[in-house]
């Protein structure tokens, strides 16, 4: 191994760019690098940039000016790499407009880093020679990503994502994600298994499937047939050590019935659905091409909470998308009332360049979205609140995943992906308990811990999330 060097990655936008932050931390791991949690003394520093919406887009210009104007104030060489969807996007424009990127990787030459990291050292100083690396390369950037190492997963605690599936072919006319992850891929079966098997071992708990259009996923098995997510759920809620199991981003038009039979099925499986449906009015959803109306949604909840009654519901909701009136909006915000969510993402529509709706008449004034996103955010705030109130009082199974603020601390996630504080020992990070809710905030829920695998089995061995707990707190 060479010598030791220093890396700082910083992630913007969804949960796959999470997922893709430790990966190329594997990979470079091979080569040296320890990752640092501060771009100050990184040799080298890796944005990986999020493409979704404008603002989302142009944080890259404003980190990369902060990052050059720190390095000319410490007098201090460091390379900088752009990854993620704004790279896989802009490719060489980045070079154009930003001063100092060394390289430009898109999200599917992430294995190449190794490489391309090296040819950029050696080109030393002359940064306006940065590598741009976008192609969609044929070969599978997940058989040449290295796995984590015991110590990574550890560090990274008892819940962990997967990436089972990436890219989109729904082409919804807002979104530039069929764009910049290209099209719907999933991986095989046996590999995914693979994995979930590696990080259970090393004593993760939970895992969270995660892709674009996660329900779309159909993956070859060990028998080169084409296995669904119902499949893939099931065999890895089999995997020894794994007690939870999720998924993320789902599709409506990909909710079969089969999908739904397995929220009834897998105790494993949490009742906690992340469903957008992005608005309200069937006029809009077709203009969206979201290739669903309202109705199909509501059948499709109805459905699901006949399977698992105890689920709770997220989505996403954009307002003031190309043509929205205020009958439209109307129908959102009747859609949410129906519906009841426990939590939920709401945007403003983002002009994109190259998505079709950029194109489109009746582009709505900033005023109108405003006051639409004021509305409808109003209403899934008390939505939320209404719903952390009614846990009050309830015993909820958590995942104890870190510790907390303060000594004696920890933080469990509930089911429904609440952020629950209790009193306890460091040593049960990693285990399942129950907690009985006693306060609720805007920020988390307070409970005292009922039991749970730890306080019935006092493992003598050691937490192995404690190396975690222990940086945490510093
Ligand atoms: N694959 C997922 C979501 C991908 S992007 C799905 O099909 O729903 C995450 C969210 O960002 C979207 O659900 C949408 O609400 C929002 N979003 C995407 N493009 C946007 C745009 N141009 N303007 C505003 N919000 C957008
Ligand atoms: Fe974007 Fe639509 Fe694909 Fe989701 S389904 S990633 S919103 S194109
Ligand atoms: Fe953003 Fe790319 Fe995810 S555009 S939301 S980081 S897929």
């Amino acid at each position: 191994m060479s010598e030791t060097r220093k890396l700082y990655v910083r992630s913007f936008g969804c949960q796959m760019n999470v997922y893709d932050a430790q990966r190329m931390t594997d990979t470079l791991a091979k080569e040296g690098y320890v990752e640092t949690d501060s771009p100050d003394d990184a040799d080298l520093v890796i944005l990986n940039t999020c493409h979704i919406r404008e603002k989302a887009a142009e944080k890259v210009y404003s980190e990369l000016g902060r990052l050059k104007k720190a390095q000319e104030v410490a007098g201090r060489q460091q390379m900088v790499a752009v990854a993620g969807c704004v790279a896989q996007a802009e490719g060489a424009e980045i070079l154009k407009r930003a001063r100092g990127v060394d390289l430009v990787v898109g999200p599917q030459s992430y294995h190449k880093l190794p490489e391309l990291v090296a040819d950029a050292q050696r080109r030393g100083g002359n940064r306006r020679a940065g590598i741009v690396e976008t192609e969609f390369p044929v070969e599978d950037k997940f058989d040449f990503l290295p796995p984590p190492t015991r110590a990574a997963i550890n560090k990274r605690g008892p819940a962990a994502f997967v990436t089972v599936q990436e890219g989109c072919d729904k082409f919804c006319t807002f979104c530039v994600v069929p764009y910049t992850r290209g099209a719907e891929v999933s991986r095989p079966l046996p590999k995914i298994l693979d994995e979930v098997i590696r990080l259970a071992e090393a004593g993760v708990r939970e895992v969270t499937l995660i892709g674009q259009n996660v329900n779309a996923y159909h993956g070859l098995d060990a028998a080169g047939r084409s296995a669904n997510l119902t499949e893939l759920i099931h065999r890895i809620a089999e995997v020894p050590g794994i007690a939870r199991v999720r998924y993320t981003t789902s599709h409506p038009r990909d909710m079969d019935d089969e999908l739904i039979a397995a929220h009834r099925d897998l105790p494993a499986l949490m009742p906690y659905l992340h469903l957008p449906v992005q608005s309200g009015s069937n006029r809009v959803l077709a203009a969206m091409n979201r290739k669903h109306d309202r109705e199909l949604f509501f059948e499709i909840v109805a459905k699901v909470r006949a399977a698992r009654p105890d689920i709770a519901f997220s989505s996403d909701f954009i307002v003031g998308f190309p043509g929205e009136t205020d009958a439209d909006f109307a129908d959102t915000m009747d859609l949410v009332e129906r519906v009841g969510f426990a939590s939920a993402f709401s945007f403003k529509y983002s002009s994109r360049p190259g998505t079709p709706a950029a194109g489109m008449e009746g582009q709505v004034p900033e005023q109108a979205k405003s006051e639409r996103i004021h509305a409808l955010q109003a209403l899934l705030d008390a939505q939320k609140t209404a719903f952390d109130v009614a846990c009050r009082g309830r015993v909820l199974d958590i995942l104890i995943e870190k510790p907390g603020r303060f000594p004696g601390q920890l933080i469990g996630r509930s089911p429904y992906l609440q952020s629950i504080v209790v009193e306890g020992p460091r040593e049960a990070i990693g285990t399942l308990a129950q907690a009985l809710v006693r306060e609720v905030s805007t920020k988390n829920l307070t409970g005292e811990l009922r039991g749970g695998e730890f306080f019935n089995e006092r493992p003598a061995r050691e937490s192995r999330f404690i190396g975690q707990s222990e940086k945490l707190e510093a």
